[in-house]
């Protein structure tokens, strides 16, 4: 009897007892997985601005499958994707309605016959991550049905279908043209999708669309926001100030986020909106378009303002020009830097600026932007940067990708007009 125990009985009760400790741990794991995928969903998401590409400049309501395919191809295959651009969004005009029975949304049948689910498998085999977008209204900018009163089961559905980053508006929301600016309405609606999202338990990055009247940097990070818009839509132009429902140009956003440098930092970033960058006057919202130079300022002002890198252009068919502007590492690297601090104006003189962005490892990345119709050459001294003036700086030119021979204790440029020129500056050891 006493060996029918030892032999028996106790190999197979320490059996059970690990078979139950294992299901337990296996159960706490799975909990505890669970509740650090919400937790990264918060904390871990947009430690640096998100980078991918938006369909709504190109393709606006031509947004298909077929065209978020083929640019998932091409991100994977021309080098975008191996400089970091990873969420493709599909925006606006993707919706086909919302059924009356069951409430869940779905995709228009033409255009996305093969659901989006089919879609997001796509993009993620991959490697790159798909966005969708709705609205926080009845309807969505597009007159497509919003999210309102749906949030739970919107949130859940983008989630099942694997979707990875969520833009959203804020059109037929009810004061979204009054002068009012219901700041409250906006934070409560925000948080109800941003407190959805993280209830799915999926880490979705959250995109907030509000254009910026009722100051969304200011409680974006609260309501569950990676990034939030600051002003209206950037077309393709270069110096264009709002009016009315019209969109703005570069410049314009650029003077707006530059302002804010103190509401950005790592999990939450101001979104001076897409990059117009080779779009040329073709696509969807057209404007008239930039030149290079311009394009060129656009991606390295954005760089420098740590925004979040949302490319808007055909990215199936980019010419040498557009590759040379969004394929640069270099400038890139300004944009994704560790520290994640926002770059701010320290000159501002007769059309001629400098901006500078706190880098890590004690460096320091410098813009001269030339505003003017006109060339210009900018000097400025150690000290007009607010630089250490005891401390000795390489120079490196971000765009000639070489280092720059500057005279000590100054850095100089000569600036064509609308120009931006980008130096990082590292300290020499001593
Ligand atoms: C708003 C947004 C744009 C775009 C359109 C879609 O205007 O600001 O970025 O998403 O809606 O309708």
């Amino acid at each position: 009897m006493i060996r029918f125990i030892k032999n028996v009985v106790v190999p197979n009760l320490i059996l059970v007892l690990l078979i139950a400790v294992g299901c337990t741990n296996k159960a706490s794991e799975k909990k505890a997985d669970l509740q650090s995928t919400v937790a990264s969903n918060d904390q871990m998401l947009a430690m640096t601005p998100p980078m991918g590409w938006n369909s709504w400049n190109p393709f606006g309501e031509n947004v298909s499958e077929r065209v978020i395919k083929e640019t998932a191809d091409a991100m994977a295959g021309s080098g975008l994707k191996d400089v970091g651009f990873s969420y493709i969004v599909i925006d606006d005009i993707w919706q086909g309605g919302r059924d009356s029975i069951t409430g869940l949304l779905y995709p228009d049948p033409k255009r996305f016959p093969s659901g989006i689910k089919a879609l997001a498998d796509y993009v993620h085999s991959k490697g790159l991550k798909l966005g969708i977008y709705s609205d926080a209204g009845t309807l969505t900018c597009g007159d497509r049905p919003g999210s309102f009163g749906y949030e739970e089961k919107d949130a859940r559905l983008f989630a099942e279908w694997g979707v990875d980053y969520l833009k959203y508006d804020y059109c037929y929301c009810v004061d979204y043209v009054s002068s009012n600016n219901d700041y409250k309405m906006a934070i409560a609606r925000y948080k109800t999708m941003g407190d959805a999202l993280k209830s799915t338990g999926r880490p979705i990055i959250f995109s907030i669309c509000e254009w910026g009247p009722r100051g969304p940097w200011l409680w974006g990070k609260e309501v569950g926001g990676h990034m939030w818009r600051t002003s209206y839509d950037v077309a393709d132009f270069w110096d264009r100030p709002r009016n009315e429902s019209s969109p703005i140009g570069i410049l314009t956003s650029i003077d707006v986020v530059s302002n804010l440098d103190r509401f950005a930092g790592p999990g939450g970033w101001n979104d001076p909106d897409m990059l117009v960058v080779g779009l040329n006057n073709t696509g969807f919202i057209k404007g008239g378009g930039c030149n290079e130079i311009e394009y060129r300022t656009q991606m390295s002002m954005w760089c420098i303002l740590a925004a979040p890198l949302m490319m808007g252009c055909d990215v199936r068919n980019m010419n040498e020009v557009t590759k040379t502007i969004l394929l640069n590492k270099d400038v890139i690297a300004i944009d994704q830097d560790a520290l994640g601090k926002q770059g701010f104006r320290v000159y501002r003189k007769d059309g001629l600026e400098a901006f500078k962005k706190p880098l890590s490892g004690n460096r320091v990345a410098i813009a001269f932007l030339n505003r003017n119709s006109k060339d210009d050459k900018i000097t400025l001294s150690y000290k007009d940067l607010e630089l250490d003036t005891d401390v000795n700086y390489t120079v490196y030119d971000v765009w000639k990708h070489n280092s720059a021979n500057q005279p000590k204790g100054t850095l100089s440029a000569d600036m064509k007009s609308h120009e931006c020129q980008v130096f990082v500056l590292s300290p020499v050891e001593k």
